[in-house]
């Protein structure tokens, strides 16, 4: 059920992750389905309601920088010029975990993500809880992200109680992911926080890139975030396949084709990076219903949340190619 934001539906949330049940809430990137992330029993409902593969490990969300310090070893001072300037935000630290986060979480590895959001309800779910909560993106593994309450309830509203309505997300890309081991750092996923903006604070940041070879390390899948019905670029020869077909297109600004297309969506008329990452799974969620047998979209520029953008994009094809 979608509650509104009121401190009586927010306590009432929190008593559900303490006594060992899944809740949905709102990010500034995206929506997540969240566990008491010291509570492996609690936190296996999650894989199970995502349909989620158990090697892939959660996000624990915390509210101060004390609860930081009891799940984690910080050995670099990078660590702390990151957490300065991007927390609370849609920035993901990797870093080597302690002894009282439950190996479910981390998916056995030595490392756990971490992350402190900046949305007002996902902040006083976490300080009234008490404890760091474990969130993936509320949605069914592997299809596009939630960026309202009403995507979650579309996805998984038989298996959540409680989702709790915090509005549209304004990042609506997920976090970016970043690895801190040695002194090295690693961008492990692109996302709210650019590498542009990142490297303003952190000059040596080397990107991991994903191939096809290990698609099962962790953060780095091939196929991801995908809509219900097929998805691929717009380029000549998807636009030649396309006669007595309902087509959706979904552009950055404008149509940039003279395909007639049965609906068309813009990720921002007026060409702002950052409304168009906001729009991006809003669009693609609406486009995903109407009735359509292909949506084609078209590449943005891999520039600032681009990267990010055109990441959730390319996974996305991958489905269906
Ligand atoms: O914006 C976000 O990050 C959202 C909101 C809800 O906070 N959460 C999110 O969670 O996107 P999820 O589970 O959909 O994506 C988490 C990613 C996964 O790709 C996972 O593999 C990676 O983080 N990850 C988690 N723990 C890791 C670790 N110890 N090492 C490397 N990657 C890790
Ligand atoms: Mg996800």
């Amino acid at each position: 059920m979608i509650l509104k934001n009121s401190r009586e539906n927010i306590e009432n949330a929190a008593k559900e992750i303490i006594a060992g049940n899944i809740v949905a809430f709102p990010t500034e990137t995206v929506y997540g389905l969240g566990a008491d992330g010291l509570n492996p029993t609690a936190v296996a409902k999650i894989f199970e309601a995502k349909q989620r593969p158990t090697f892939n490990p959660l996000i624990l969300h915390i509210a101060s920088r004390d609860q930081l310090k009891e799940l984690v070893s910080i050995e670099s001072d990078k660590v702390y010029k990151l957490i300065n300037h991007f927390w609370p935000g849609p920035l993901t630290l990797v870093l080597p975990k302690k002894k009282i986060v439950p190996d479910i979480v981390t998916a056995g590895n030595p490392t756990v993500a971490v992350r402190m959001p900046q949305h007002p309800i996902a902040r006083a779910l976490i300080e009234a809880c008490g404890k760091p909560i474990a969130a993936p993106s509320a949605n069914q593994f592997g299809f596009l992200s939630p960026t309202t309450a009403a995507h979650v309830e579309k996805q998984l509203g038989e298996k959540v109680n409680i989702i709790l309505d915090g509005g549209k997300s304004d990042v609506g890309v997920e976090s970016t992911i970043i690895e801190v081991t040695n002194d090295k750092v690693w961008l492990l996923r692109h996302g709210g926080v650019s590498l542009e903006q990142l490297r303003e604070v952190c000059d040596s940041i080397e990107v991991k890139e994903i191939g096809r070879d290990k698609p099962n390390a962790p953060g780095q899948l091939f196929q991801h975030y995908a809509p219900k019905i097929p998805m691929k670029f717009v380029s000549e020869k998807s636009v030649k396949e396309l006669d007595g077909k309902k087509v959706g297109g979904l552009f950055f600004k404008e149509n940039t084709t003279n395909i007639n297309f049965t609906h068309v969506k813009f990720l921002s008329e007026s060409g702002d990076m950052r409304e168009a990452a906001a729009n991006l799974f809003f669009h693609l969620h609406k486009l995903e219903v109407m009735d359509l047998d292909l949506i084609l979209v078209e590449p943005v520029e891999e520039k600032g949340l681009g990267i990010a953008i055109m990441d959730r994009l390319v996974k996305a094809t991958n489905r269906y190619r």
